[in-house]
């Protein structure tokens, strides 16, 4: 099976993210900034990064920055939008679940909605790779709803061909992992937002000290 993400267009992605029914658009910038202030890394990548959704919030002093994802058309949008604008920005196209990660290790791994469609174990470890000892990963997972689909419906049909591979994922389960990988749960949040729908943050600090095996 092709990974959905391949088939689906940069402009249907946004649009439907931007509907009044789904508006996840402005909480994950919104989130990316309050972690890059919160931080203030001289490094960040960004894992599934689409167009560059939050880019717009890195500051001057962040000398390096990676966006990634599995979808090389949504790299090069975010590339054509970025490169001039940001000093030092590099775009890989890579599944982070299985492709190895070639970017020197950063101070800051941010994670939104991208843990839903991939093998935890694997990406994790693979991240743990490219972030420093001491370096911060946040993940930002969708929690489940009583009342809500995981997909909200919407115009833009593509968008359902997600459910292929969706999986919310259990806070808990992604520690579990995310402690196998080298990365300890420093904090947690919930995010709700206008259609009901919650989020998770997550901080985690990668140590110091790789244990063997542990990148
Ligand atoms: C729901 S979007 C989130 C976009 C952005 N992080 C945000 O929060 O606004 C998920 C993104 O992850 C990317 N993605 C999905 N699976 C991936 C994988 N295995 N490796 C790299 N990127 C992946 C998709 O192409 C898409 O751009």
């Amino acid at each position: 099976m092709n990974n959905p993400w391949l088939d689906i267009s940069l402009s249907d992605y946004e649009s439907h993210m931007s509907l009044p029914t789904v508006d996840q658009e402005v909480m994950t910038a919104t989130e990316f900034s309050r972690i890059v202030s919160q931080f203030t890394p001289e490094s960040v990548a960004v894992i599934g990064c689409a167009g560059g959704n939050g880019f717009d919030a890195i500051p001057a002093s962040t000398r390096r920055v990676v966006g990634v994802d599995i979808n090389k058309s949504y790299v090069a949008r975010a590339a054509e939008r970025y490169e001039k604008r940001i000093p030092g920005i590099e775009f890989h196209r890579a599944d982070v679940q299985s492709d190895p990660l070639s970017f020197d290790p950063v101070e800051l791994i941010y994670a939104s909605l991208v843990f839903e469609y991939v093998s935890l174990p694997e990406t994790l470890e693979n991240l743990a790779r490219v972030c420093l000892p001491g370096g911060h990963l946040v993940t930002l997972l969708q929690q489940p709803s009583t009342t809500m689909t995981a997909l909200t419906p919407s115009p833009y049909t593509s968008i359902q061909s997600l459910s292929q591979i969706m999986r919310l994922v259990p806070p808990s389960e992604c520690a579990e992992y995310a402690a196998s990988a080298g990365f300890t749960l420093e904090s947690e949040k919930r995010v709700t937002i206008k259609s009901g729908k919650s989020f998770l943050v997550q901080i985690y600090r990668k140590q110091e000290h790789s244990s063997p095996g542990q990148g």
